[in-house]
């Protein structure tokens, strides 16, 4: 105990412990600065509501598909659900006092549209609006810039009861919840990201139904693919017309696609999961049009496709956010329309606690690969992994989370240094949240949660940004 120094923020009642770092950074590590990716470089850390929020019902909040899904049985590792979660709805305040303290200037958040809007549209619910003007200026006080992410998957249930993101008025309906927020947020908020990995929740939530809503079917998969590639460029407009100096970009699942074998067959494999896994959102929006030549079923999107459509997909975004965590290895499969499968990680293969393939190299290809574009900015808005944790004294000596976090970064400023437009990075996770249908057992956060008593414990991880973006 005495060679930690255990700081104690009491605020609220509330506590967080952290404590000087464990371990010794080598020479190398020391030398591994910020300074290395530019002053103009942001770093922050990245959330979402529905993770963190908790008070799923508190204060006039609607229902959202998430909240559904997650208090059927069956649908949720353990049967956890986020009604609570990290209670960030009353605890922002000190984690933002936190954030600060560890010499963060950037906070993502997202905003949940059943909280603003428990129908989903039509009338507002004041207290959702209060609530973000609350976080908002709490970042404002704690000199942390706000990034808010119009949608990261918690649509309101009244919305999917009439069809949801297969119903092509989610176009209208989302321009309503993306114009409040402009309106009510706009004159504080400048970074704007307007959809949270479309090819995650459409494929997930309308194709294999894994996630909310549970949906399942080329049909509302296809639908749902149009109208979020839709959404993706309207919420641009929307925020361009609405917000003075918008930063406006939308956050995108990325992974680099490598072949087993160098083999035709095993390349053509990899190239049609290419499409959907990095390609499906990106060049819609760049007017390239859906990537249809490389994945023939694509054609059947036709079907959802109005005269006019080709157009209104296409958004000048300032930024791409890109978030990755693996590489998929693959070799030609059963999987339907691409054909394609993963293959097992190697025996020998260091695996986070998802089942995910340590690739710090990954990142660095993805990126020379996303740097192609005519992009006028690349922004990490995700990156970071989920590993056991284990509290001795106290405090979380998470070696492998920071050995991961410098291997990835270290890979972004290679792509820098080769000319790749990289300008800022967002670790996933600030705080442990729920990690949708894994619940709370794998723990992404910088900041270890105790879902009982809500204390904070401060991770080697945190300790070493602390000191990294001193
Ligand atoms: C993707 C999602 O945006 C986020 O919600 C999730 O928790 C992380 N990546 C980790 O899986």
């Amino acid at each position: 105990m005495n060679r930690s120094d255990f700081l104690k923020i009491m605020s609220g009642g509330l506590a967080y412990w952290y404590a000087r770092p464990s371990f010794a950074l080598s020479k190398t590590e020391q030398e591994f600065t910020k300074s290395l990716f530019g002053n103009s470089f942001e770093w922050g850390v990245a959330t979402s509501a529905f993770q963190c929020e908790g008070a799923w019902d508190v204060d006039g909040k609607g229902e959202s598909i998430w909240d559904r899904f997650a208090h059927k049985k069956g649908k949720i590792k353990d049967q956890n659900s986020s009604d609570v979660s990290c209670d960030f709805y009353h605890l922002y305040n000190t984690d933002l006092k936190l954030l600060k303290d560890l010499n963060f200037k950037n906070f993502r958040f997202s905003i949940s549209w059943p909280r603003l809007l428990p129908m989903g549209t039509g009338t507002i619910n004041a207290n959702g609006v209060d609530f973000y003007n609350r976080v908002i200026d709490s970042c404002i006080d704690n000199n942390i810039e706000p990034w808010v992410c119009l949608y990261h998957w918690d649509l309101p249930q009244a919305l999917e009861e009439q069809s949801g993101w297969t119903n092509r008025d989610i176009v209208r309906w989302f321009a309503e919840f993306a114009e409040l927020c402009a309106k009510k947020f706009g004159d504080r908020v400048k970074n704007w990201l307007v959809l949270n990995e479309p090819v995650a929740f459409t494929t997930l939530g309308y194709f294999i139904g894994m996630h909310a809503p549970g949906r399942i079917g080329i049909n509302s998969y296809l639908s749902s693919i149009h109208h979020a590639a839709l959404c993706q460029a309207e919420g641009g407009r929307i925020i361009r017309e609405y917000v003075q100096d918008a930063h406006i970009g939308t956050a995108l699942s990325c992974a680099f696609i490598e072949p087993h074998k160098a083999k035709p067959r095993f390349q053509r494999a990899a190239k049609r999961l290419d499409v959907i896994m990095n390609r499906l959102f990106i060049e819609p929006a760049l007017g390239m049009g859906y990537p249809t030549d490389d994945l023939p079923f694509l054609r059947k999107l036709e079907k959802f496709i109005e005269p006019g459509d080709e157009e209104k997909l296409k958004f000048d975004f300032d930024f791409i956010g890109l978030q990755n965590y693996y590489t998929i290895v693959t070799k030609p499969g059963m999987v339907p329309f691409v054909w394609a499968n993963k293959m097992k990680p190697s025996e020998n293969a260091e695996l986070t606690d998802m089942g995910w393939e340590v690739s710090p190299d990954g990142i660095y290809k993805i990126l020379k690969q996303f740097g192609k574009y005519p992009v006028k900015e690349i922004i990490i808005t995700e990156n970071g992994a989920a590993f056991p944790d284990v509290i001795t004294n106290a405090h979380i000596a998470d070696k492998q989370r920071i050995k991961f976090i410098q291997e990835y970064l270290k890979n972004i400023l290679k792509a820098k240094n080769e000319g790749v437009r990289i300008s800022g990075y967002f670790v996933w996770t600030f705080i442990d949240n729920f990690e949708w249908k894994e619940g709370f057992r794998p723990r992404f956060g910088i900041v270890y949660n105790d879902f009982n008593t809500q204390k904070r414990i401060v991770k080697n991880s945190g300790i070493w940004f602390k000191e990294f973006l001193k």
